[in-house]
């Protein structure tokens, strides 16, 4: 996507911000928007401002962070402490004085405007209290505190601050205004009452009236040029007159307002210029009336004055009370091209009286009002064509008894001047605009510093997130460790039980195989639980075949049905021991005396878990 795509993008999505939010950023530098949006995008992987939007309006809830990302609500108590210094020491003494017309105290406005999480409201509140006490401030002082960012607003409202934020607080003023509890401090409950926060739009909404300290600092920087302007004017009908506002350290362009005058401008204090009303007209500074025309005295006195008219550089005419021209200097002949018969001819009938400008009506009026005329840098070319200036006065002439006898007109040639104001003003005018890159280049640097502040300050609390989920983490395994050496014990011990369960079954496998009857452990249900070695030495079944089996399900040669009534007489406790002898036919197939012995199987509580049966070829005497 090519630059212009881009900006043109964002100017859409900016649109769409205020049509469909009411939050109107087009007021905003683009090199930060550009930024603040950018890094939101990354975050929720969009490619460009389209996929951006598309995503915001699938996801609403995308604004609150979006907004937080654009709104950078970087501050601190008493931020740049040498102009809070000079707060303290110059400004507040004088807020301090103010009196209504009656001579007593009056009430002192505030306006923190852009106040962010309160900080800043919150120093001006201590600084207000130490100068005032604490009961003169209650009774006088109104600080109202405001920002566009309601989630700013409510921690400021909320004026409780952690350990690192208050950091910056000198330590006697933190003890004397925060209440501290755990790991917070709080602001003075009682003196929280005279600040009011306040939701308020700089660009958009109606400024608070009659404010003596306006505090607008590192807001105005994110607007462009036009913005600040605009911004600055409302603010200066916001202020009371000789109302001061206090802007932040990068933020210059108020130094260039007839509005305002510097109080500090190193500080960025500056006092309102209240606006005059039009000036009356009235006579110029300085000016006299005329002296009456002396009496001529003496000839060589008069021979003197006409040859230094006659050799003035300043070219000069003299007309009568009938507007001829009576007399013209030399200067005045060679610059007008006026030829010594023009003497006594009309003043109108001269090209002098139109050119360079019109003096005709200029004469007859100071003829008739007694007042000379001013006309200032009258272009004219003279003989040689070179571009030249003059300034032109037409004075009457008045003589001793009060009549306007005539006026002189002289031509003063201010071409240096003029070219030299004119190079003034070009440099003047390179050296604001040199001016307004650097404070634009300035506002650029603070505004990118407050963006990686609070980059940083996120990077932090991330931070913090990570070493808790790592002890968490710590902590986990710890706790698996210890169930883990539980495990490897519990483990160790039931080894150890199942060598001795293993001797204890060899043992009695030994002891079943060295038994000369066949052995089979039946269960209540009748499944077989034990079929000894000789048990498949007689009936041909092998142990695996038949554990699980019921007794009635055997395919071996004893006529199983006989004994289940027995069985079953043994365990359920009719019977407990008993014995049989019956015919059956051993694996290879050959038929004997099969006696069997009925034994119930019980436990250390008497009660039958099942049925031993002991089967042996009966011998009789002779076999
Ligand atoms: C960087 S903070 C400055 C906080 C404090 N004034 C300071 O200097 O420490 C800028 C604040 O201006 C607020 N802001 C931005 N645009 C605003 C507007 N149009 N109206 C009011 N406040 C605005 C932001 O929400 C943010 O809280």
């Amino acid at each position: 996507m090519n630059r212009n795509d881009s900006s043109e993008e964002l100017e859409a999505f900016l649109r769409h911000l205020k049509e469909s939010r009411g939050f109107d950023f087009t007021a905003y530098k683009r090199a930060t928007l550009q930024r603040r949006v950018q890094r939101r995008m990354a975050q929720v992987g969009a490619q460009d401002y389209g996929e951006y939007l598309d995503y915001i309006q699938v996801h609403p809830d995308e604004f609150e962070p979006l907004f937080n990302s654009i709104l950078i609500n970087v501050t601190s108590f008493f931020r740049d402490p040498d102009a809070w210094a000079f707060v303290a020491s110059a400004l507040i003494p004088r807020l301090v004085e103010l009196r209504t017309p009656s001579g007593e105290p009056r009430p002192i406005r505030i306006w923190s405007a852009g106040c962010s999480s309160g900080e800043e409201a919150y120093t001006i509140a201590m600084l207000m209290t130490e100068a005032l006490g604490e009961a003169a401030f209650k009774e006088r002082v109104k600080i109202y505190a405001t920002d566009i960012d309601e989630e700013a607003l409510t921690a400021a409202r909320r004026g409780s601050y952690t350990d690192q934020q208050v950091k910056d607080i000198p330590e006697e003023l933190r003890e004397r205004y925060f209440e501290h509890a755990g790991s917070e401090y709080s602001f003075k409950k009682e003196l929280r009452r005279s600040i009011i926060f306040g939701r308020h739009d700089l660009i958009q909404d109606a400024p608070i009236s009659r404010i003596d300290l306006l505090i607008t600092r590192n807001t105005l920087m994110y607007m462009n040029a036009d913005a600040q302007t605009r911004v600055l004017s409302r603010l200066h009908y916001a202020l009371n007159g000789g109302g001061f506002i206090f802007l932040g350290k990068a933020e210059t362009l108020i130094a260039r307002s007839p509005n305002f005058e510097p109080v500090e401008s190193k500080q960025r204090i500056f006092a309102k210029v209240m606006t005059a009303g039009v000036a009356g007209e009235r006579a110029p500074e300085g000016w006299e009336p005329m002296k009456p025309v002396e009496e001529e005295t003496a000839a060589p006195a008069q021979s003197l004055r006409e040859l230094s008219f006659s050799s003035s550089p300043v070219a000069q005419i003299i007309l009568d009370a009938n507007i001829r021209l009576v007399s013209a200097n030399e200067a005045a002949l060679d610059l007008f091209a006026l030829a010594r018969s023009d003497i006594g001819r009309a003043f109108s009938e001269l090209d002098i009286s139109f050119r360079p400008i019109e003096l005709r009506s200029h004469v007859s009026d100071a003829l008739k009002l007694g007042v000379p005329f001013n006309l200032q840098s009258i272009p004219f070319p003279g003989r040689n064509d070179a571009g030249r200036w003059y300034d032109v006065q037409v004075a009457p002439l008045i003589d001793s008894g009060g009549q306007g006898i005539g006026a002189r007109i002289t031509f003063i040639d201010v071409t240096m001047a003029r070219l030299l104001t004119e190079e003034l003003e070009r440099v003047q005018s390179d050296l604001e605009t040199t001016n307004e890159e650097l404070q634009s280049s300035n506002e650029e640097l603070e505004t990118t510093n407050e963006e990686l502040q609070s980059t940083v300050e996120e990077l932090e609390t991330t931070n913090e997130e990570l070493q808790s989920t790592n002890e968490e983490l710590e902590t986990l395994n710890e706790e698996l460790h210890s169930t883990n050496e539980e495990l490897e014990a519990a483990n160790d011990m039931l080894r150890e039980q199942s060598a001795e369960l293993d001797q204890a079954a060899a043992f009695v496998e030994s002891v079943l195989t060295s038994m000369k009857a066949a052995m089979i452990v039946l269960d209540p249900g009748l499944l077989v639980l034990t079929w000894s070695q000789r048990a498949e030495d007689l009936w041909g079944v092998r142990p695996n075949e038949a554990r699980g089996v019921h007794f009635s399900n055997l395919d071996i040669g004893l006529p199983v049905d006989r004994l289940l009534q027995p069985i079953r007489d043994c365990l359920n406790g009719r019977l407990e021991l008993f014995e049989l002898t019956v015919q059956a036919t051993n694996r290879r197939g050959r038929s004997f005396d099969c006696r069997i012995t009925l034994n119930t199987l019980k436990d250390k509580e008497q009660t039958a878990r099942g049925v031993v049966l002991l089967m042996e070829e009966e011998r009789t005497p002779d076999s």
